[in-house]
């Protein structure tokens, strides 16, 4: 029997997934998230884009200093999580990018340089050559100042297969520890995508000492089945966002991509160590924080994803729940609460039900809690029906948003 190996959970929700139209979240919403993220068991945060703002680089080194050292709920995975800062293959980037995640325990630089025609002939105006040399020198840059190097060949899907083999073997003989095959316009098919995966494995120079990475973007719809192609050729490390956010159509979705590997186990060669049950509960709270809603009908996470409506249906599942549910609804974090909350609510129940919705542990600081609280008081007070989770998500969201 082959030996299951450990599928490496590399969440971009607070980098790529800040890249969707119209999100921007400030420190303590990045600050929340990636506390959860932590929680759930995700490997590695890419907690952002250090150069692009002083924001930005603020909201890592936090997330460097008060999530890098957690372990909270990490226990069974026995580290903390991988705080990571990307950087373009430019001197200044990797060095701010450095400065950054630095006070991590653990911490990663990720840095990128595009390899595809199209984007050195338009977008950086080089030579193949001259991304080489860019390439090489970005990663023994960083190799200098940390140990665990991520590099990828943005468009890489769509890069000449000769010149990425030349690239990706000079970039491990320069250091780099993981290497990052992203789609980065989500134009492979999940075969086209597996095949090349495998290619590269067995092509490029001492490719078995690193981790390989697939990084898929969903234009066409298939970020998920293309991340899963790469998986079963041999990646073992899946860059994805919660709830799927990310530029244009958005990333790989952290939750689709753990509940089929958790489902379909023996289709496989990987195993995970995401708590499952934190889900729902952390798209919930990345839904709130980002303002971006979840599609009723999106697997896994989306309101009507174990809702059942027909006759036929409801039947088949009063009588034998397998009948339509593959997942059982409480091993994402779907819970039916039996709380009803209202102005004789205390502190228990509310804490509770905010766990239950996604603001669990550490991810409200007591100062926070309290003021929660009072304005639940308040809301209950003049409120004549019971105060619903919209409610509780509303409170939290203006919360943050004032913070
Ligand atoms: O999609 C992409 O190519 C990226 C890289 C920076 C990894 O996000
Ligand atoms: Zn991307």
């Amino acid at each position: 029997m082959i030996q299951k190996r450990k599928l490496i959970i590399f969440d971009t929700s607070l980098r790529d997934g800040e890249q969707s139209p119209g999100v921007t979240l400030n420190i303590d919403e990045k600050l929340a998230i990636a506390k959860q993220l932590s929680r759930l068991g995700v490997d590695v945060i890419e907690a952002g884009f250090p150069i692009a703002s002083p924001g930005d680089f603020l909201a890592v080194q936090k997330i460097a200093q008060e999530v890098g050292p957690l372990m909270e709920g990490r226990e069974e995975i026995g580290k903390p999580v991988i705080v990571c800062g990307l950087a373009r293959a430019v001197k200044k980037d990797i060095e701010t990018a450095f400065q950054a995640i630095k006070d991590a325990p653990c911490h990663r630089i990720h840095t990128f340089l595009a390899t595809s025609d199209i984007h050195l002939t338009y977008k950086l105006k080089i030579t193949r050559e001259q991304c080489i040399e860019r390439a090489v020198s970005a990663v023994k840059l960083a190799k200098s100042l940390c140990e665990d190097v991520e590099f990828s060949p943005e468009d890489g899907a769509r890069s000449d297969p000769e010149f990425l083999v030349e690239v990706l073997s000079q970039v491990i003989a320069a250091g780099a520890t993981t290497i990052n095959i992203p789609d980065t316009v989500g134009y492979k098919t999940p075969s086209e995508f597996g095949d090349l995966i495998a290619d590269l494995i067995k092509q490029v120079k001492d490719s078995d000492k690193v981790v390989w990475s697939v990084h898929c973007h969903n234009d066409l719809g298939l970020a998920t089945a293309n991340a899963l192609a790469g998986i079963k050729n041999g990646a073992l490390q899946a860059e994805v966002t919660m709830n799927g956010i990310g530029e244009r159509a958005g990333n790989t979705s952290l939750e689709e991509v753990v509940m089929n590997i958790h489902t379909r186990t023996l289709e496989y060669p990987v195993f995970h160590t995401i708590n499952t049950k934190l889900l729902v509960p952390t798209s919930r709270m990345v839904s709130d924080l980002t303002g971006m809603v979840v599609q009723p009908n999106k697997a896994i996470v989306g309101k009507n994803a174990f809702l059942h409506e027909s006759g036929i249906h409801q039947d088949g599942v009063l009588k034998n729940k397998e009948t339509y549910e593959i997942i059982r609804p409480e091993d994402v974090g779907v819970y039916t609460s039996n709380l009803l909350l209202g102005k004789h609510s205390g502190r228990h129940a509310i804490k509770t039900r905010l766990e239950e919705i996604g603001y669990s542990g550490n991810s409200l600081t007591e100062d926070q809690m309290n003021d929660v609280f009072s304005r639940f008081k308040h809301l209950a007070d003049s409120k004549k029906t019971a105060v619903t989770d919209d409610d509780l998500h509303a409170i939290i969201s203006d919360l943050f948003s004032r913070a």
